[in-house]
């Protein structure tokens, strides 16, 4: 896990404001001092004052003092957020007393605060489920510039060190889009890529899967993604890309040469990008759950800015990486 060591460092040297929207739940305020006390992050927790400061008391938190706080329904920059939500809705029909409203809803203040420039991440989802989580990103903050869908990508870090960066690839779309078209499919692929690029600093060898290679099987199925691959390959020319590979041809040298013989990425794919998000959820967990991974993610992919969404059943150590994660990945856009 040397790769987590140097994403808090990289973190500690140029500390990024991080929103936690969930800021009464017990894992979050353990992760919140954590990171204080560490320097990793400047955090605001959104959640009514008295509460946060009794449930630091009780659980012994003496960091959470030097925390920002604020109250949902009593922040000095609510109006100026209710006005920014209606600005950027009401041409999708949203009322002034509806941005009133949402305005008093914790994971659409930690949005605004971003939209805002009051901070630059959020990581919200202990309690809250993945949609709820991802609404309000998608509607306030939205894609990057160039990129139409947000995806979820994995750091899966596995025992298995013959396979990607010492056992370490990264897994996509696990998270958001549930059926993509081919061109989603394709941006999915790239911003993969990019991730890769990004956090393991690895020349990332991209597999778009399937259950068929190099036209094994003919399926419609298979055919989106043999388009998602010559798609992906024109976004990226710099990017080694290939598809339609299954897992073990897309894995495993011996297989992949005698498959895919004329392929760059067979045998030796460090991304794994799945056809749909059944496909990408349901393997992200089998290999944590079965093959003993350490899952770090879901790492949301094409957003302006980084908004990461936790699973329910999240540790204090997930939250603590996770910010991590969204601190070096605001580092890098500022660095753009
Ligand atoms: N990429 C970019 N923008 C998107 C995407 C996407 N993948 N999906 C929706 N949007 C945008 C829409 O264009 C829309 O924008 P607009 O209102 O400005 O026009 C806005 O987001 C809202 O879109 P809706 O379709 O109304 O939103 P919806 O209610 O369908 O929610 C969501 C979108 C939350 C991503 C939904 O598709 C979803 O719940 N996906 C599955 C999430 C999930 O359950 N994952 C599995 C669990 S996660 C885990 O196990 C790690």
């Amino acid at each position: 896990m040397d790769l987590i060591k140097q994403l808090l460092e990289k973190a500690k040297s140029n500390k990024q404001r991080i929103v936690l929207p969930e800021g009464t739940e017990v894992r979050t305020i353990q992760a919140a001092d954590q990171l204080i006390r560490d320097g990793i992050a400047d955090i605001i927790l959104i959640g009514n004052q008295e509460q946060i400061k009794k449930l630091a008391t009780e659980l012994d938190l003496k960091n959470i003092e030097k925390a920002t706080i604020a109250d949902p329904l009593n922040y000095p920059k609510k109006e100026e957020y209710t006005n920014l939500l209606l600005e950027l809705r009401k041409s999708k029909g949203m009322t002034p007393e509806q941005a009133a409203k949402l305005a008093e809803d914790p994971l659409y203040i930690g949005c605004l605060m971003i939209k805002n420039g009051d901070a630059d991440g959020e990581i919200a989802g202990a309690q809250n489920t993945t949609g709820d989580v991802l609404r309000p990103a998608l509607q306030i903050i939205k894609t990057a510039p160039g990129i139409s869908v947000v995806s979820g990508a994995f750091l899966m870090f596995t025992t298995q060190k013959q396979y990607g960066k010492d056992g370490l690839l990264l897994m996509a779309d696990c998270a958001v889009t549930p059926d993509p078209t081919a061109s989603q499919l394709a941006e999915i692929a790239v911003a993969t890529g990019n991730t890769a690029r990004a956090l393991v600093g690895e020349e990332p060898q991209v597999a778009i899967l399937s259950f068929s290679t190099k036209g094994s099987a003919k399926h419609p199925l298979v055919d989106k993604v043999i388009e998602a691959t010559q798609l992906a390959q024109k976004l990226d020319p710099t990017m080694n890309i290939d598809g339609e590979l299954q897992a073990d041809a897309a894995l495993v040298p011996s297989v992949g040469s005698k498959k895919a013989p004329d392929s760059k990425v067979a045998g030796k794919a460090n991304v794994l990008v799945f056809p749909s998000l059944e496909t990408g959820n349901i393997a992200y967990k089998l290999v944590q759950r079965l093959g003993a991974a350490e899952a770090i993610g879901p790492i949301l992919q094409g957003m302006a800015a980084p908004v990461h969404d936790l699973s329910r059943g999240c540790s204090v150590n997930d939250i603590y990486n996770m910010v991590a994660i969204a601190a070096n990945q605001a580092i890098a856009a500022k660095q753009k």
